[in-house]
């Protein structure tokens, strides 16, 4: 697949299933590290969860939800499996993480170089025939959830980035506004 074709063509593909062989997730990871970084500073880290430390991962994330459930009884069981199944909706999931520099500049473009990371993340999983999504939600920000990962709470998540075989087509895209984006000047 051409650059072009790709960047095109990339969709977010909720439902994923069977499994990522090794070596493409390894391939994944090198083809962020990739990525535009200012100063050279490889910013980035890289967090696999797969297998079973997705379901541990998964109770985590549903007892910390469970929190602030204003529910009980069955109905309160129900939304605790559905956020632990949260985790379960692809066999691989790519947590990308940025550290974060004291200076603000740098941070800055340390988060921007990793989202960089992460398109490219991205676009390399539709090149090998990968279904992806990148997702944030709460679980993004929970501190806990850092801590599981064996991140420096200063880290910011940037993406999970779910990976796996397409279980579905890809609803088709919604037009982009492009002029609406640019401005020129002569
Ligand atoms: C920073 C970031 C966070 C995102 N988090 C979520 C998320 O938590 N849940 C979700 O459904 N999609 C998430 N997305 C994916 C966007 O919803 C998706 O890219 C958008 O709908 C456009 O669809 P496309 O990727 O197929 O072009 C996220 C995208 C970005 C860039």
């Amino acid at each position: 697949m051409d650059v072009i074709g790709a960047l095109r063509s990339r969709r977010s593909i909720g439902r994923l299933e069977g499994d990522v062989d090794e070596n493409q997730i390894r391939e994944l990871v090198e083809l962020a590290t990739w990525a535009p970084n200012h100063r050279l500073t490889e910013p980035w880290r890289f967090t696999i969860i797969r297998g079973a430390a997705r379901e541990r991962l998964g109770r985590l994330w549903a007892e910390i939800a469970g929190r602030d459930l204003p529910l009980t009884g069955e109905a309160r069981e129900a939304a605790l499996q559905r956020e632990a199944a949260k985790l379960l909706r692809a066999p691989v999931l790519i947590a990308v993480s940025v550290r974060t520099d004291p200076d603000d500049v740098t941070a800055t473009e340390d988060l921007a170089a990793t989202a960089a990371a992460v398109e490219n993340i991205l676009l390399g999983a539709a090149g090998l025939g990968l279904g992806a999504m990148w997702r944030t939600g709460e679980m993004a920000y929970s501190e806990e959830v850092k801590a599981f990962l064996g991140l420096d709470p200063t880290d910011r998540i940037v993406a999970f980035v779910y990976l796996g075989r397409p279980s579905a087509e890809a609803p088709p895209p919604k037009a982009r506004d492009v002029e609406a984006a640019v401005r020129w000047l002569d």
